[in-house]
Parts: structure tokens; sequence; C-alpha cells
């Protein structure tokens, strides 16, 4: 990686993504592309005004920069598809497919996260392996699946660099999440510092949860990652910590004692969680590319709770 563009650099990765990125490759060498302006328009290297759909303008940034990796990480997330499944479909597949023929044409590495969303149907919830039944019943669920598919099909049929991970809830403190029926993992420290009573929409379920810093860590690794030793490509399990509200409420109170949680359960999301893994089986992630998540529920609650308290929220 040597002249990176990320797509969809606003949002709750992208914005960190970004940042770190520079840290290593160097700032000029990060080209962070968003539909929006940024709302902190980052000052230490070249961002553009970007819609993935748009071909045309998406392939001239990527030849007039001779970019050689992109990472798409344009996405509705899982609850907000479910409310308009057919611009999900269009905004995640049509980000990929850009992504993909652009790659092509360019000779372009492509990373696209996968999720815990892909897997659906009569899979095992427990340890899910890497390679099991794969029949989601959300949209997108749906794009993941087939993203996968497109992109191992790029891969093989005309040699594209597609590398990809299965992210579960990734927790941050930087730029909230939306539209994710994780996002509770993240809302709860911003209740919890503040003094609020938390309303949690979620209850007495499993699902993966990973700390930003992890999930960071893991994208650079498998871009790094020598390609002789990847026998899978899209996309590898990887897995850091699994809670139920439940659990990560009680984590949060060892800290703030006084915090309250009630529940207000959004049959959707419920419907959701309850359809995703309780944990993944990260094995071949681990055997493939060395893949070893730093940060477990006790460190990353305590290190969100001193980053929240520092923003001095009212
Ligand atoms: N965080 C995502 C969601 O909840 C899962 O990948 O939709």
């Amino acid at each position: 990686m040597k002249k990176i563009l990320i797509v969809g650099a606003g949002g709750q990765i992208g914005s960190e993504l970004v940042t770190y990125l520079r840290g290593i490759y160097g700032g000029s060498n990060v080209i962070a592309a968003d539909l929006r302006e940024p709302a902190n328009p980052v000052i230490d290297g070249p961002s553009v005004k970007l819609d993935v759909l748009d071909k045309s303008a998406f392939s001239y940034i990527v030849h007039k920069n001779s970019v050689d990796t992109i990472f798409n990480l344009v996405a509705l997330l899982s609850a907000t598809g479910e409310k308009n499944p057919q611009l999900a479909w269009d905004i995640n597949m049509g980000a990929l497919n850009n992504s993909l023929e652009i790659a092509r044409e360019y000779n372009c590495a492509v990373f696209t996260p996968s999720s815990i969303g892909a897997f659906g149907g009569d899979f095992p919830r427990k340890n899910t392996p890497q390679d099991t039944v794969m029949q989601p019943d959300t949209m997108y669920g749906v794009c993941k699946v087939a993203g996968e598919l497109l992109s191992n099909y790029y891969h093989s049929r005309y040699g594209v660099d597609t590398r990809s991970v299965r992210f579960p809830g990734i927790i941050s403190n930087v730029t909230l999440p939306g539209g994710g029926t994780t996002d509770y993992a993240v809302e709860i420290f911003y209740s919890a510092v503040k003094g609020e009573k938390f309303v949690c929409p979620v209850r007495d379920v499993y699902m993966d949860m990973m700390y930003m810093p992890d999930a960071l860590r893991a994208m650079v690794e498998l871009m790094e990652a020598d390609p002789a030793k990847l026998r899978h490509r899209n996309s590898f399990n990887i897995a850091s910590m699994s809670f139920t509200p439940e659990i990560i409420y009680n984590e949060i109170r060892k800290h703030i004692p006084d915090f309250e949680m009630t529940y207000r359960v959004d049959p959707v999301k419920q419907g959701i969680a309850e359809g995703w893994p309780d944990n993944l089986d990260d094995t071949c992630a681990r055997e493939e590319w060395g893949w070893k998540p730093e940060w477990d529920l006790a460190s990353m609650t305590e290190d969100m709770i001193r980053a929240i308290r520092a923003k001095n929220l009212k």
C-alpha cells in the first residue's frame, strides 16, 4: 500500500482509519473521500468530495492520484437497511461494484468490510465457523454475502487483490455509528458518562464486538499479509469479545456504580440480533495472517469511559 483511497471516509470506521493510515503511510498518501464535506476538515492530508456511485468521478480520482489500494467503507447498516432495502442494495452493492471495476482497470487492491450480519439461517450460533451456512434475512446481510462472493469472483476471475474481514459491532469514541444493530454498545457509554439512564433496544442477546484500535490494526495487517498464506480472502471471521447488554452494563457499573439501564426493545433490532452469531470462531484469521486481538471487555470499557469523559460532554 503506497497510495490509498478511502471511500466513505466520514463514517464511524473511516474517520479513524484516515488518521491511522496517515500515521503509517504518510499524510499525502491517504486520500479521504466522502459524499459529505467533512464536519471537522482533516488538515494532515488530501480529502475530496465524492459520490462513489458516480463511477467516472471515482475512476478519475483513482487514475489522477495513481491509487493502488481502495478501502471501500460505504454502506447503510443493518437497521437502516430494513427501513429502505432497495436503497441499501443500491448503495452497498453500487459502491462495491464500482470499487471492484475501477480496481480491475487500475490494478488496485480492495478492502471492503463484511460483517457478522452476513450470517443467517441454520448455522451454529456459538463459535460460528469460518465456512458455514450464510442465508441472512436482512438486506444488509444479503449485500454482505453477495459482496463476499463478488469480491472472491474478482480475485479468481481477474486477479484483483480483494481482502476482507467480517467485522463485529465496532466500539469507538470518535464518530458515532448510525443505523446499526450493534450501535447500543457505543451509545451506552455516552449515557453512562453523561449520567443519563440508558434505554437499551435489544435484550438478552450475545453479539460479537470489537474496540476500534483492534479493528484498525486488523485491516492493515490483513492488507499487508503475505498473499501466499491466504487460503481465504472474502471474508475472514475475526473476534475479540462477545457480550449481552446486561454484561456490558455490569462492566460499566464497576466504574460508574449508580449508572442505570432499562429496556425498550426495538423488534427489528432484536430480530436482527437474534439471527446473528453469538460469537465467531476466528481460527482461520489467526492461522493465515496472524490475527490476535489486544483489547477485551474490561480494558475497552475502561478506555471508552476515559476517552468520553475527556470530551467534557454536558
Ligand atoms: N455494526 C453493524 C450493524 O449493526 C454490523 O456489522 O449493522
